[in-house]
Order: C-alpha cells, then structure tokens, then sequence
C-alpha cells in the first residue's frame, strides 16, 4: 500500500470506521459456517460501477439462501454509497457482505436472530502488473466445482472454500490462477473469475448452468462486443477449447481483465494478449470511465448522472 492510498474503511452498525477497528461476535454464523453472502464491487472514476446489477445479484443470492437483507436492497444501496462517500477515493474495491448474525453453536440458522450487513472498501490486486501485460498462466484444479444440486456456483456465498483449495492448487503449482471444471469435465471458471475463449473469430464463455458464476464483468464484456461487432455466445466448453483458442482471457470485478498465456504449461495462441483481447479491454477501460454505468457517491443524484443501464 503507498503512502497516499487510503486506510480501508468498514461500514459497521450504522457507521464507518477503520476496517481494523471494524469487530463482529465470533458467534455470527457467517464466520463460524461461511452461511451469508458477499458481492465484490468497483469504484471507477467516482462512481460505484454497475451498483444495481450488483444489488439484485446480491438480492437473489439473498433469496436463494433464505436470508432476509436488513432494510432491504435500498438499504445495502444506501450503505454502499455512503462507504464510499467516506473513503471519497475516485478508484477504490468494495466488498457488500450479508452474514446470517449471530445465534447458537449448531449449524441451524434459524437460532440466528438478524442478518448483518457490512462494507468493506480498499483496493485489491489480484495479479502482478507485469502479468497483466504478458498473460498469466492456468492449471487445470483438481477440485471440481459443484454441481448446482450441491450448492449452486451462482450463489455468491461466503463459503469459498472451493475457490480457496483451486487457488491454492495453482500457487503451490507455480501457475498464477486456476481452472475449475464442472463434475462433467467442462469448463466452469477460473476460482474469481469468467473464462471466455476466441475461436473462429467468436468470443466463447460458459453459461451459469456449467458452474459459471454470472459475472457482471462478464455480462459487461459479452455486452461490448456485441456493440464491436464481434460474435459472443454462452457456449459449453472444454479444455480442448482453451488449448485450440486464438485467444483465452479472464474477466471479474476483482481480478479485471485478464490476459491468459497458457494452460497446464502449453501456450495458448500467439501466448500474447490478442488482438480482440485488446480492443475489449479498451472498450471496458472506456466504460468503467463513463458517466452512465455507475452510480455517483458524491453529492445527490440527480436525474441526469442516474445510470440510463445500471
Ligand atoms: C467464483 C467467481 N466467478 C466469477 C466472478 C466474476 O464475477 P464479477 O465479474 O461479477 O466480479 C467472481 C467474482 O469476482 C467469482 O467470485
């Protein structure tokens, strides 16, 4: 961290305060079962990016998991905002949670009395700046990731043990990140991130239904190209996919974009970002910059800075 970067800060009972000062009870069934749900969220050029896309993925993981969000999603809304008024950094990371509180030893969360919410905000590095450039390089996990009938990777819940173990395998492996496949053998993500293919000239990533979560960066990059003009489909993939691709990348709120080298050490096409790569991370840079996919923190909304596609 330099010097200039500011502390991160945590939205606790009503207020914001240093994260490290930030406390919860040790008996809060998030910490003490990973039963809640999180969201991962950029600040760009002052404004939250895709905030309410964000919020009703957060609101239906909500559902999905029987947890009942303390003021609704116009309170996580407000929440947010007002964390990053307080950070008032124009680039900054933020992390939504909602945890089940606090309630009896025993995994039954009925015991638990009140949801909590909290927001952390900071920044996040999630590869070297000089990976960013040249590509970084995936092993295939040996950990699967679960089929939706065990718990559906489209919930983003704060069990990530999953994507603990996959990263983890790719690190002691000397690889940079991992590739999770689905119980089938497909292809599903990376342990944070959307996996897209080029081949053929068509942009490839697999749909929620292969262990995919739906990334708003991915929806953001399958969005752009479409205004390119470059042909993008949710299609099933395997690993024979990525090895025969012109190019592979990775999207996601925390890691960006990111170019892939290799997997499970063969190259992948010109083992250099690509050409298509390129012009989607530009279109990405210009709009995480642009006024109309975020929402302002600083000051009131008006009408004319609200998001016309939030
Ligand atoms: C498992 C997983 N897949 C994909 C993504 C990418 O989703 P998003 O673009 O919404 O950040 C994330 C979050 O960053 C994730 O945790």
């Amino acid at each position: 961290m330099s010097a200039d970067t500011p502390r991160s800060l945590c939205w606790i009972d009503g207020r914001v305060v240093p994260s490290d000062e930030a406390r919860i009870p040790v008996v809060d069934h998030g910490l003490l079962y990973g039963d809640g749900i999180f969201e991962g969220i950029r600040v760009f050029s002052s404004r939250v990016f895709r905030l309410d896309r964000h919020l009703a993925r957060f609101a239906a993981g909500a559902r999905a998991i029987g947890l009942s969000i303390p003021g609704g999603v116009s309170a996580a809304r407000e929440i947010v905002l007002e964390t990053a008024r307080a950070y008032a950094s124009p680039e900054a990371y933020i992390r939504l949670l909602a945890t089940r509180g606090e309630g009896e030893l025993g995994v039954d969360p009925t015991t638990c009395r009140t949801p909590r919410l909290l927001c952390l905000i900071g920044s996040v590095r999630l590869y070297p700046e000089a990976k960013l450039r040249s590509g970084i390089d995936l092993v295939t996990a040996s950990v699967r990731r679960p089929p939706p009938d065990v718990l559906d990777p489209r919930i983003k819940s704060l069990n990530y043990l999953n994507n603990v173990l996959a990263k983890l395998e790719a690190r002691r492996r000397g690889a940079d990140e991992a590739l999770l496949l689905n119980a089938a053998g497909a292809v599903a993500e990376a342990s944070v991130a959307n996996v897209f293919a080029l081949r053929d000239g068509a942009l490839l990533t697999p749909p929620g239904s292969d262990g995919a979560l739906e990334g708003i960066t991915r929806g953001t990059v399958l969005e752009l190209a479409s205004e390119l003009g470059i042909p993008a489909h949710e299609r099933t993939l395997g690993r024979f996919d990525l090895f025969s691709a012109d190019e592979v990348f990775l999207t996601g709120t925390g890691a960006g974009l990111v170019p892939v080298r290799g997997l499970d050490a063969e190259v992948i096409g010109s083992g250099a970002p690509g050409p298509v790569f390129e012009k989607l991370r530009n279109a990405f840079a210009a709009a995480a910059a642009a006024p109309d996919l975020g929402v302002p923190f600083a000051g009131p909304e008006t009408p004319d800075a609200a998001p016309r596609n939030p």
